[in-house]
């Protein structure tokens, strides 16, 4: 029986939302938190699990924020006015997207804006399954149904838009946004000109609404990201940060440009920030201002990131493919999306049928946390499972990078030193695969 302790007796009872209860705090955190409690036990653990930067912030950037440190008060809701303009700014310049800082809110995170965004919108969200994780949680708390679509590994994860067309055809005025990734968490693929040309030609028939989560785009391996507002400006609405290229995850500032024809969902999301959070953190704002002027010093910083992120995907592709898995060749972030299926017999004469057990026991017999592609919205006999590829001292493999020749990418002995916990990570994998 709960006895009940002294300090219980009067407090009140349990009235959680029912959207809520049973909710578990996201996945990439739990998983996180468990191998951070395997490690504190003297267990070595491989952190495969959660995907933030290894990178610093860059240098101008942090100057930028100690130097606006004192800035105390609240600003606009929609974000200061300098910010809009150099967001605006920097999507003409790196995309060709014509926009006003009218056109722009920044907020804390582009996770928390993605929630508005859900919030204020009145329809469907369709989401292009592997995905990443808190999209659906998202629809959840709201109460709202989640429409997964989901893709096939031999289309490299990708929605095709006969796709898109069988979905919306039966119900062609039916009010939708549909979510686009790319470069994509948790695969690491991207979509090239040809199919972003053709999806954006089946949203305009039906009119769809399309939030573009272009967070990595900075990350596509060859600095070569196209975004899908060149596409569809009119129905596009482009999501980014600093979380990702610029390294600051933890500072919490997300972007979102709209079309003009799409003003009326910004105005209704501003509402409601108004009367949530007000306005993002005051000295971030300021510093993210020089983040997307850009400058010299930042270009280096990201091209040698990407030279970094790009050898070490590329490396860990061929090293998984050569091992029997079926993964697709990531071309930015740092993800990849191995499909474990090949070995289904193998696995299932070891009591392994499905994804989360697969990870539970790759954690337990050889230190390394993946998370299962389940929480990514896919079936869990599929024997899927993400891989970030970020376990590394960022700082120290920069700093190395610095000094390669430019024509000479990273290659493996590079990677054994500046990486080498991903790629011991990933021989490890190897080795009980075939155990
Ligand atoms: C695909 C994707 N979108 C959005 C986010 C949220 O980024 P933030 O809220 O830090 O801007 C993440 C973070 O992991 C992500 O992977």
């Amino acid at each position: 029986m709960h006895r009940i302790a002294p300090h219980e007796e009067h407090s009140p009872d349990v009235h959680l939302n029912l959207n809520v209860r049973g909710m578990r705090p996201s996945a990439t955190v739990a998983i996180n938190e468990r191998s951070n409690r395997l490690i504190r036990e003297g267990r070595k653990v491989i952190k495969f699990g959660l995907g933030q930067s290894p990178f610093p912030v860059p240098r101008p950037v942090t100057d930028a924020l100690r130097h606006h440190a004192h800035e105390k008060d609240y600003l606009p809701v929609r974000g200061l006015e300098a910010l809009r303009l150099a967001v605006a700014d920097y999507f003409r310049r790196r995309q060709g997207l014509v926009s006003t800082g009218e056109d722009v809110i920044v907020g804390p995170g582009s996770k928390e804006l993605m929630f508005l965004l859900q919030l204020v919108y009145y329809g469907d969200l369709v989401v292009p399954t592997p995905c990443w994780v808190s999209y659906a949680p998202q629809a959840t708390i709201l109460g709202r149904q989640i429409r997964w679509l989901p893709t096939r590994r031999e289309d490299d994860w990708r929605l095709t838009p006969g796709q898109l067309d069988d979905l919306c055809r039966p119900d062609p005025d039916r009010p939708r946004i549909v979510v686009f990734n790319y470069p994509n968490n948790p695969t690491g693929g991207t979509y090239h000109l040809d199919e972003l040309r053709e999806l954006a030609r089946v949203a305009r028939h039906y009119r769809v609404i399309l939030l573009s989560d272009e967070i990595y785009g900075e990350l596509h391996y060859r600095g070569q990201h196209v975004s899908l507002g060149r596409f569809y400006p009119e129905g596009t609405i482009v999501s980014s940060g600093i979380s990702k290229w610029c390294g600051a995850g933890g500072w919490r500032l997300g972007v979102f440009v709209f079309p003009p024809s799409l003003r009326w969902l910004l105005d209704g999301m501003a509402a409601v920030a108004s009367e949530t959070y007000t306005s993002t953190c005051a000295p971030v704002q300021y510093a993210a201002v020089d983040a997307f002027r850009g400058g010299m010093e930042i270009e280096r910083h990201l091209w040698l990131s990407r030279r970094i992120l790009s050898a070490l995907g590329r490396f860990c592709h061929h090293r998984l493919a050569e091992a029997g898995a079926l993964v697709t060749k990531p071309e930015g972030a740092f993800y990849l999306f191995p499909d474990f299926s090949p070995f289904r017999e193998a696995l299932a004469a070891r009591g392994i049928t499905d994804d989360r057990t697969l990870c539970e026991r790759l954690l337990t017999e050889s230190g390394v946390a993946m998370l299962p592609g389940q929480e990514f919205g896919r079936r869990p006999d599929e024997l899927t499972a993400r891989i970030a590829t970020v376990c590394f001292d960022g700082v120290w493999a920069l700093a190395a990078a610095e000094v390669l020749p430019p024509d000479t990418p990273p290659d493996e002995t590079f990677l054994r030193s500046f990486c080498a916990p991903v790629v011991e990570g990933i021989d490890l994998i190897r080795e009980w695969l075939h155990r």
